[in-house]
């Protein structure tokens, strides 16, 4: 059973990762516990950071991904609208989120839920309209949160306007906006495409367009034809749609799939690498198709364009990369000038609670992104929920506290997606004909889709989860929610809510956790992670332990030899009742999967 579901989570992340992303897990799963402790350069100490007042807003942020079409439905149609999210701005509040990042909520024929857009400038009438999206962002503003829309660069609809004008003929002036080709010489239509790509959701990325005799390249959906980004009017196009937003007062924006702008010009065959993916096909080395340098011009364009804009607008990517250094190109590197928040990776999708890993990773990215602020995030849309991708079936809930500590305790800014709050879980549609998520129809059963990590945020125990007063609601609830809901979880302090909504509280409070530099602590110890964050302005240091593994771990410090004050400990958050008192550094009892958090005075 836990193999199975390892099995399947690898399964997942190679879906959407990037292949290059899935080689990086599964070696990192065979090298760590040989290697880890080598390579890992134990105890170096992340810079300070000084001067909080001026430090941007995002710097200390926790974004909430919410996927409208299941947060709340306020007209009662089964799907999430915008005036739901609206009604529930007060619980976000309480919870102590910074800023929404908002799934596409464009008009969309929605083949991929909105990830293929028709318009860029307007609302779909399934979420509501502009007036509704103002409203919106005005009411979050009053209470401190901030509105972050999701950008989709790469490719339109092919129901879009533009698509429709460049596909009407080979000498249309828009069709040069998209990338289409000849097939291969020697060939017959549709079986000759220009090369071997698959799209990432399965088989030929090139679709035959019988009316003008050509290829068109779609590196996700067929309905999704990629953008000719080496055409400039393409980039004057798409910064008119970042623009209108930016006047629209909206804080920033999520870049969706944003290393695949690019495709080398001589698209030349990739190469090919061992195994099949989901869908049949031969896994292929992505190098020519994702991440090509070129992408980087049009982040400074785009960095300097949201510039100019007053109020902080913040960048952010879905940036899946095979390393550090890749993602340090991200921020611009000692420049600054691309992206504020690249979003890490590396560390929420190790899908594996290997405590060497986790340091290693955690430690890169405090150290190399040439003094950039990490984005730590383990949850989000795509992916099998982190319940269980890193839940053994026994520790799940101890797990996922452990989890949340990483997110709030380390340096990094947070993301999180809706229900992870409340430990809600990945549920699959138990029959092909019950999919929504297309790739879930061509990948079925290796592939269920995405519909399990989408379903309707568990609100109370009534009828829907409160999410909805239909008669059936698009996706079904996952059927834990009369437990497992926001009413249930807030009336229990021990509750995973209580947890992220104290840590929070926590992070945004203690002066040494908001800024203080961080330093690895007990580095060869493959069992314990433990870390210290110390403050510049003489606020006491925190530690944080968390025990990785199922069984009972004893872990001491030595204040001198790990230089911390000699005093008592306090404990300021723990899972553990046996550890609530605990005031010494000599002898620390962590139970399975423990998190200890604790001021040193
Ligand atoms: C991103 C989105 C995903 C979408 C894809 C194509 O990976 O997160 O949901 O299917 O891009 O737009
Ligand atoms: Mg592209």
């Amino acid at each position: 059973m836990a193999m199975s579901k390892r099995m399947r989570s690898i399964v997942r992340t190679g879906r959407l990762a990037l292949a290059a992303f899935t080689i990086l897990v599964l070696s990192a799963t065979a090298v760590t516990a040989a290697q880890a402790p080598l390579a890992f350069r134990g105890g170096q100490t992340s810079k300070p950071q000084a001067n909080t007042a001026a430090a941007p807003w995002w710097k200390h942020a926790v974004i909430y991904e919410i996927y409208p079409r299941s947060f709340q439905d306020s007209d009662g149609d089964g799907v999430g609208d915008l005036n739901g999210i609206t009604q529930r701005l007060d619980y976000l509040q309480t919870l102590g989120v910074d800023a929404i990042w908002l799934s596409p909520i464009y008009p969309s024929p929605l083949v991929d839920f909105g990830y293929d857009i028709s318009d860029y400038q307007s609302i779909d009438p399934q979420y509501g309209t502009l007036a509704d999206f103002d409203r919106l962002t005005s009411e979050a503003n009053k209470r401190g949160i901030r509105i972050i829309m999701d950008m989709v660069m790469n490719h339109t609809s092919d129901k879009h306007p533009w698509f429709i004008e460049s596909a009407s003929s080979k000498t249309n002036p828009k069709r040069d906006w998209y990338v289409w080709r000849d097939g291969k010489p020697g060939g017959t239509p549709p079986n000759n495409p220009p090369n071997n790509w698959t799209s990432i959701f399965g088989h030929s990325a090139w679709q035959y367009d019988p009316k003008t005799s050509q290829y068109y390249y779609h590196r996700f959906y067929i309905q999704q034809p990629d953008l000719n980004w080496s055409n400039p009017a393409v980039e004057n196009a798409m910064f008119g749609a970042v623009r209108f937003w930016l006047d629209r007062n909206v804080a920033g924006f999520r870049l969706d799939a944003i290393p695949t702008l690019f495709e080398d010009p001589k698209l030349r065959d990739a190469k090919l690498q061992p195994g099949t993916n989901a869908y049949g096909d031969p896994n292929q080395d992505t190098s020519l198709y994702e991440n090509l340098p070129e992408v980087h011009d049009i982040m400074r364009h785009l960095r300097a364009t949201v510039d100019k804009y007053p109020g902080q607008r913040v960048l952010i990517g879905e940036t899946y990369l095979p390393n550090i250094a890749e993602l340090d190109k991200w921020y611009g590197g000692t420049k600054h000038n691309e992206l504020q928040l690249p979003m890490d990776m590396l560390v929420g999708f190790i899908n594996k609670l290997d405590a060497a890993t986790f340091r290693q990773r955690i430690s890169d990215a405090e150290t190399k992104i040439s003094g950039n602020q990490p984005l730590f995030v383990f949850d989000n849309h795509d992916n099998i929920r982190s319940w269980n991708r890193y839940g053994d079936g026994t520790h799940n809930d101890a797990i996922a506290h452990l989890l949340a500590a990483i997110l709030f305790t380390t340096r990094s800014t947070a993301m999180m997606y809706y229900g992870q709050e409340l430990g809600m879980t990945t549920t699959p549609p138990e029959r092909k004909e019950d999919v929504k998520d297309p790739i879930g129809i061509t990948g079925w059963p290796r592939e269920k889709g995405r519909d399990g990590e989408r379903t309707p945020m568990q609100w109370d125990d009534s009828k829907n989860a409160g999410f909805s007063t239909a008669a059936s609601t698009w996706l079904p609830v996952a059927a834990d929610y009369t437990a497992k809901n926001v009413k249930a979880e807030q009336s229990d302090p021990n509750s995973l809510f209580s947890w992220y909504k104290q840590l929070i509280a926590m992070r945004k409070t203690n002066p040494t956790l908001r800024d203080g530099s961080m330093t690895m602590l007990d580095v060869t110890n493959p069992s314990v992670l433990s870390y210290v964050r110390k403050s510049v302005s003489g606020h006491p240091p925190v530690l944080v332990v968390l025990n990785f593994t199922g069984t009972t771990q004893t872990v001491s410090f030595d204040p001198r030899k790990d230089h911390l004050p000699s005093g008592n400990a306090h404990t300021l958050l723990t899972n553990a009742t046996s550890l609530q008192q605990q005031s010494s550094l000599a002898q620390i009892e962590l139970p399975p999967y423990a998190t200890w958090i604790a001021s040193l005075q």
